[in-house]
């Protein structure tokens, strides 16, 4: 989804298609450190953005959480270890949101990595995590390349990941509640109390944030990527009821998780870079599903 996004982004800002490398894993397991390690060196990009990852919402984390410390751990690894190797001079590494306290006083600055414990249900996704934006500070503190992170909040947008049980949250109500219209289903089950907050930010405006970074000259080490603003997962789904025309009953599961209770970002050091966000969280959901009907009708919904 956002590796989809840059290429948006890139092309909409003029940049020649043949000038982007975009290997599918087929052509390239980031898994492999030899083969990483050939193809950066091969290729010499001015530039490598990690937007590979495993990901997936709460459900996913807590059934393959060795996948999602070993996929995310090795990514990072030969990413960053073999873009040294290849003297890539700027690499931007994606990290995510998970990799602050549970209880991390709100909303999280990016000083309050490392100062108490992970939120469980999502502890090896983001130990990976933490572990690339390390690397990215190390590695530019001991050999002086410009090796920086981005973390982004909750992202959703084209191209994103509509598995019944695997997606995040705001992918996994949209196709709930389509599917519930189509049905005319009386109700809809959400997963939790609904009282959690998160914070939503269209993947196009990530993209945006992303590219922006990569002009400044001395970025931080690490910086948050949202809007900065919050809902509550009941309010996040009565929107998407809207969205899609959904009229029926929200039933709350009390059976299901919640994970932390708020996560929202402190957005003030890249604002200070002088980026903001542009797209609201109801115009970017109608797009959402526009694109969803889309994926949907061409038969090409990830799932
Ligand atoms: N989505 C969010 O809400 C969110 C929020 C915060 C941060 N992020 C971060 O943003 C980045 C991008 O996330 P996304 O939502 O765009 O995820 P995504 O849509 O699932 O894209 C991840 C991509 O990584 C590829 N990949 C995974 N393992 C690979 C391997 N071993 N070799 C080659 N390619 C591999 C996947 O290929 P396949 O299609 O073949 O699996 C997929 O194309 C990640 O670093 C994620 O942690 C995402």
């Amino acid at each position: 989804m956002v590796g989809a996004a840059l290429v948006r982004a890139l092309q909409a800002r003029g940049h020649p298609a043949r000038g982007l490398l975009t290997p599918a894993r087929t052509e390239l397991n980031l898994a492999d450190p030899a083969a990483t390690r050939d193809y950066l060196v091969a290729q010499q990009p001015d530039l490598v953005i990690i937007a590979a990852a495993r990901v997936g919402g709460i459900h996913a984390n807590n059934t393959y959480p060795a996948e999602f410390i070993h996929d995310n751990l090795v990514i990072a690894l030969n990413l960053i270890h073999g873009s040294y190797l290849a003297k890539v001079k700027r690499v931007l590494f994606l990290g995510s949101s998970c990799i602050y306290p549970r209880l991390a006083p709100q909303p999280m600055t990016e000083d309050c990595l490392l100062t108490s414990p992970l939120e469980p249900t999502n502890e090896p996704y983001a130990l990976a995590k933490i572990a690339g934006l390390k690397l990215c500070q190390y590695y530019r503190k001991q050999y002086g390349v410009l090796f920086h992170s981005g973390m982004p909040t909750n992202l959703y947008g084209p191209r994103d990941n509509y598995h019944p049980t695997n997606s995040h949250v705001l992918p996994a109500l949209l196709r709930r509640f389509h599917e519930a219209r189509e049905a005319n289903a009386s109700e809809v089950i959400l997963w939790g109390s609904g009282t959690p907050r998160r914070e939503f930010l269209h993947v196009d405006d990530c993209a945006d944030a992303l590219l922006h970074l990569c002009t400044l000259d001395n970025p931080p080490d690490w910086v948050n990527i949202g809007t900065g603003q919050d809902v509550t997962i009941r309010e996040a789904a009565e929107l998407v009821a809207e969205t899609v025309g959904y009229r029926g009953r929200i039933v709350q599961d009390l059976s299901q998780p919640d994970g932390s209770p708020r996560k929202l970002m402190d957005v003030s050091r890249l604002r200070a870079t002088g980026w903001q966000p542009s797209i609201s969280l109801r115009d970017g959901l109608r797009a959402t599903y526009q694109s969803f009907l889309s994926e949907k009708a061409a038969g090409k919904l990830r799932e």
